[in-house]
């Protein structure tokens, strides 16, 4: 739907410029034109009211197929770089979480409560490109780590970057599908869209006294035992919730 309403702003501002070009007295020269169209998305986008992040885009789509225009590129690499980015994003156009990355810090805080839990499990349920399991496997060599991730191109990387860690297991598929039950310390860093049905899930299925650690987006109505927060460029907040027994 997110999507259907993005193209609309993109053919409604493309409508009224080719519009204007028709019937102005003097001609538009192409940039004043894409400016003009971009301008116009961008403000359909907003009274609308997609979320902000779509402004950017708006704002950047039309520019772009203007300037990639003057370097004459052959078709096919089109259709790579849209192969790279489906590959890399997967879900995200059906409203997914996307791919971004944990800082340092965040990798660091989760070896510390690894330890401090003495766990022997713990599950990365949307691993990205290994940031948080390649350390952590170094780190505690001891604890079976499970790097799940449902996009291609990312669960490659994060099995090639895990390949020498015997203690690491990458594996390609979505976590709606895996039993939580099997872990000591489970973590994810998703998006707010998805923790209301993530909390439910991690109520049904993690053991007593296990913890789950969530990275930036706390369960609507959870109750956290405590919170983190890190030093970092993106001040991260770590929700973690103690599992009853
Ligand atoms: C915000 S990134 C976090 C990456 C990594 N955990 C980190 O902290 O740096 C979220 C990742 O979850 C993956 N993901 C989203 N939905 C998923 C699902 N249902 N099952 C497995 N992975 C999923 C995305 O492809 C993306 O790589």
């Amino acid at each position: 739907m997110r999507l259907v309403k993005a193209l609309l702003c993109q053919l409604l501002a493309l409508a009224v410029v080719l519009a204007l070009r028709l019937w102005a007295p003097a001609p538009i020269t192409p940039w004043p034109a894409v400016i003009l169209q971009a301008l116009l998305a961008g403000l359909f986008s907003r009274w609308i009211g997609q979320p902000l992040w779509w402004l950017p885009m708006h704002l950047l789509f039309m520019p772009a197929v203007l300037l990639s225009q003057t370097f004459h590129l052959p078709a096919g690499w089109y259709l790579l770089g849209l192969l790279g980015l489906v590959l890399v994003f997967w879900g995200t156009v059906k409203g997914d979480v996307p791919l971004f990355l944990s800082s340092n810090a965040v990798s660091e805080a989760l070896i510390a409560i690894v330890r401090r839990e003495q766990a022997r499990s713990f599950a990365d349920i949307g691993a990205g490109l290994g940031t948080i399991v390649a350390p952590l496997a170094t780190a505690c060599p001891d604890v079976r780590i499970l790097a799940l991730e449902r996009a291609p191109l990312p669960w490659l990387f994060s099995a090639c970057r895990c390949r020498r860690h015997p203690n690491v297991r990458a594996k390609l598929a979505s976590f709606w599908d895996l039993d939580l039950g099997q872990f000591d310390v489970v973590f994810a860093f998703l998006s707010p869209l998805v923790m209301a049905r993530v909390g439910a899930k991690i109520r049904r299925e993690m053991r007593g006294g296990s913890l789950f650690v969530s990275s930036s987006f706390p369960i609507p109505e959870g109750n956290p035992e405590s919170v983190l927060d890190l030093a970092d460029s993106r001040k991260t907040k770590l929700y973690c919730y103690r599992i009853a027994p």
